[in-house]
């Protein structure tokens, strides 16, 4: 089975729920702690031996290509100043074996178009899509290395899934699944942000995707879907019509940063597993919520 090579990232989205900070800054440059989401991201897929990260980029969004970029003027200064710890942690923001390539989708017209701008660089081959304010932390494999297994042994596109509470199932792609007698999850059909009422089931899709490229000739032929976006999930229905997809209820802690509230989550667990900071933060959250 083809081995996992790309990886693509879409950034063009405006992250509206995080104005002001994301007026001139994407929402992927945020930090927790001390790296932004987007490394996280591709620390993730560098991590399941993904070499070719696809930047889909939007206007603002220049910091994420310096960010990946060699940083001359820094790494010189702190050669001079002997502070090596910092410069191979700035060093290692991109490993050597991986490239960057940035594609530009002009007008934010929903995933399902930023995704269908990556297929002149990814072909003819598999692929995977991370949404990098889905941030996900593991005790062992990260989501996409326990994707590609997946499809290692399956072959086909494999969606990560989690439960959410019915209520919210109008923030999600949401699935109805059919379970073999091999354990295996099968998608049966997929609908983007349905009312409570409406939805198969509450097992929503999050921001890791690998996808066979038989979905670029699907994205190529929708039209706009929900909130007159051009969407993925419609893209993945007209999928199931061709091919079997897998969902999988990943092992991992999710947390959505693209909402306020879960980024405050994130950067709170973060800073109490962080190394350097761990205990110190904990100290000061005990005393802070004794007041
Ligand atoms: P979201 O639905 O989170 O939208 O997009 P958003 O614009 O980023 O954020 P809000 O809701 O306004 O706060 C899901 C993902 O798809 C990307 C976004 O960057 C995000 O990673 N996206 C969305 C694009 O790259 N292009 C688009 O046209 C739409």
């Amino acid at each position: 089975m083809a081995k996992i090579r790309k990886a693509v990232f879409p950034v063009a989205g405006l992250g509206t729920r995080f104005l002001p900070a994301t007026k001139a800054s994407p929402k992927e440059m945020l930090p927790v702690v001390d790296k932004p989401l987007i490394q996280y991201a591709a620390d993730e897929a560098e991590e399941a031996g993904v070499d070719q990260l696809i930047f889909i980029t939007g206007r603002s969004k220049r910091s994420i290509e310096d960010h990946f970029d060699k940083a001359y003027e820094l790494e010189m200064e702190l050669q001079q100043a002997g502070k090596t710890a910092l410069l191979k942690i700035v060093r290692s923001v991109l490993p050597a074996t991986a490239s960057c390539i940035y594609v530009r989708q002009a007008e934010a017209l929903g995933l399902g178009h930023a995704v269908l701008c990556a297929r002149p660089v990814v072909g003819d081959e598999p692929f995977v899509v991370l949404l990098a304010d889905d941030l996900i932390r593991t005790s062992g494999k990260g989501v996409v290395e326990q994707m590609a297994d997946i499809h290692a042994r399956h072959g086909c596109s494999v969606l990560s899934v989690q439960e959410v509470p019915r209520e919210e199932t109008h923030k999600y792609g949401i699935v109805e699944v059919e379970t073999g007698s091999d354990g295996v999850m099968r998608v049966v059909s997929i609908v983007e942000k349905p009312a409570p009422a409406d939805a198969p089931s509450n097992l929503a899709v999050v921001g890791r995707y690998l996808l066979t490229p038989r979905i670029f000739d699907k994205l190529e032929n929708i039209r706009e879907g929900a909130g007159g976006e051009i969407q993925l999930t419609d893209g993945i229905s007209d999928l199931l019509r061709d091919e079997h997809v897998i969902a999988h209820p990943f092992e991992g802690k999710r947390y959505d940063c693209g909402s306020k509230l879960g980024y405050l989550e994130a950067t709170v667990e973060f800073g109490l597993a962080h190394p350097e900071l761990g205990e110190r933060f904990s100290a000061y959250l005990r005393a802070f919520t004794q007041h």
